[in-house]
């Protein structure tokens, strides 16, 4: 069949472009985005709307699809493993996440996995992966305080930034990973601390790092205890013990924490300043404790806190934990997988120092 000398040369160029697309999604890291939900998946009537919207509307293949950006960074599958606000995630659900994280991660043509989830409880899944996921790979969680359909909305350059980290050698083994606002973050410190920013994440002990369009620059790393170096291990827990949190403040009854202690394995207790308790709630974590209910103070100032043993309560005496740095709903995860295991107060504590 005779072919032009034009088209012999369309073809030509045709097969190098397709060659060349292909050697370069060959040497693209594979990365998978398991998506839960979350404003970075919500959608509001209009443009106009940065801060009332409906969360966990879009699925994650129109994610992916929306940010072309992302074929040039990794070779990107979607798995859509929930679609839910995350104010409204539960044990089970931590579980079902985290089991599948693991199981990706085992995979070897998986290089990177990319969390999407709402802002609301991010920091207590991120920690929750961090804790228990064995895998050096980098995890990366993520969302979005506008949604997608809002102006100047941050969810497509948060989810580029985390794909990107995903895909970078230089993220492994530092345990998982945060990216929002241009920050990089480990899942241990960071929390949210304003629900109407972009702005919104912060480590009290400052991020990990920063990415700048696509480039990671690293200013220090974990030193705690995570991931690979972790004795819980996602694939040997069937379920979550109930641990909740009670949250102190002035003129507090002692029935507070009465009712929220009943069928917990521990109580994490928000106090004031230090971790402080009111002095007519002290006999009711006493009576607690004596019923087998692991008793840890944590301090519920919003930088996060940094409570000590004995500074204001007699914690030797009471047999109770402090949570040191970690804010009560990060306790709260901590105490949860630690108490996965039959521990004393004396070895919870150790975990808390060590976590
Ligand atoms: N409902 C909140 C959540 O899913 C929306 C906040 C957000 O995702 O930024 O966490």
């Amino acid at each position: 069949m005779y072919l032009s000398p034009r088209f012999r040369a369309f073809a030509a160029g045709a097969a190098l472009l397709a060659a060349s697309v292909l050697a370069q999604a060959q040497t693209l890291p594979n990365v998978v985005i398991l998506a839960t939900g979350g404003t970075i998946a919500g959608a509001g009537a209009s443009a106009a709307n940065s801060a009332t919207y409906a969360a966990a509307k879009v699925p994650v293949d129109k994610l992916i699809a929306g940010l072309p950006e992302l074929s040039k960074v990794a070779s990107v599958k979607g798995e859509q493993v929930l679609q839910i606000a995350s104010e409204s995630f539960t044990n089970e659900d931590l579980l079902t996440l985290g089991k599948r994280v693991s199981a990706l991660a085992k995979q070897g043509d998986v290089d990177g996995i990319v969390v999407t989830h709402g802002t609301d409880t991010l920091e207590e899944t991120a920690y929750f992966l961090h804790l228990t996921v064995h895998t050096d790979k980098p995890i990366v969680v993520v969302g979005s305080m506008r949604p997608g359909t809002a102006l100047s909305a941050d969810g497509a350059l948060n989810l580029y930034d985390a794909v990107n980290v995903a895909a970078s050698q230089d993220a492994k083994g530092k345990g998982v990973l945060v990216t929002m606002n241009d920050e990089i973050h480990t899942g241990r410190d960071v929390a949210k601390a304003i629900n109407i920013k972009t702005e919104a994440f912060k480590s009290q002990w400052g991020p990990l790092g920063m990415i700048v369009e696509g480039r990671n620059y690293w200013f220090r790393a974990p030193v705690k205890r995570h991931t690979m170096q972790s004795e819980f291990d996602i694939d040997q827990i069937t379920a979550l013990p109930q641990v909740d949190i009670a949250y102190g403040y002035g003129n507090v009854p002692a029935s507070s924490v009465e009712a929220i202690g009943k069928g917990a394995k521990a109580i994490v207790h928000a106090g004031t300043g230090n971790g402080s308790v009111a002095n007519r709630v002290v006999p009711a974590l006493q009576k607690l404790r004596e019923g087998g209910v692991q008793v840890i103070r944590s301090s519920r100032v919003n930088t996060g806190g940094f409570v000590l043993r004995n500074a204001e309560q007699p914690d030797d005496k009471y047999d109770w934990v402090v949570a040191h740095d970690l804010n009560p709903q990060k306790a709260r995860i901590l105490a949860m997988v630690a108490l996965t295991k039959p521990l004393s107060a004396a070895e919870l504590q150790r975990v808390f120092w060590e976590y």
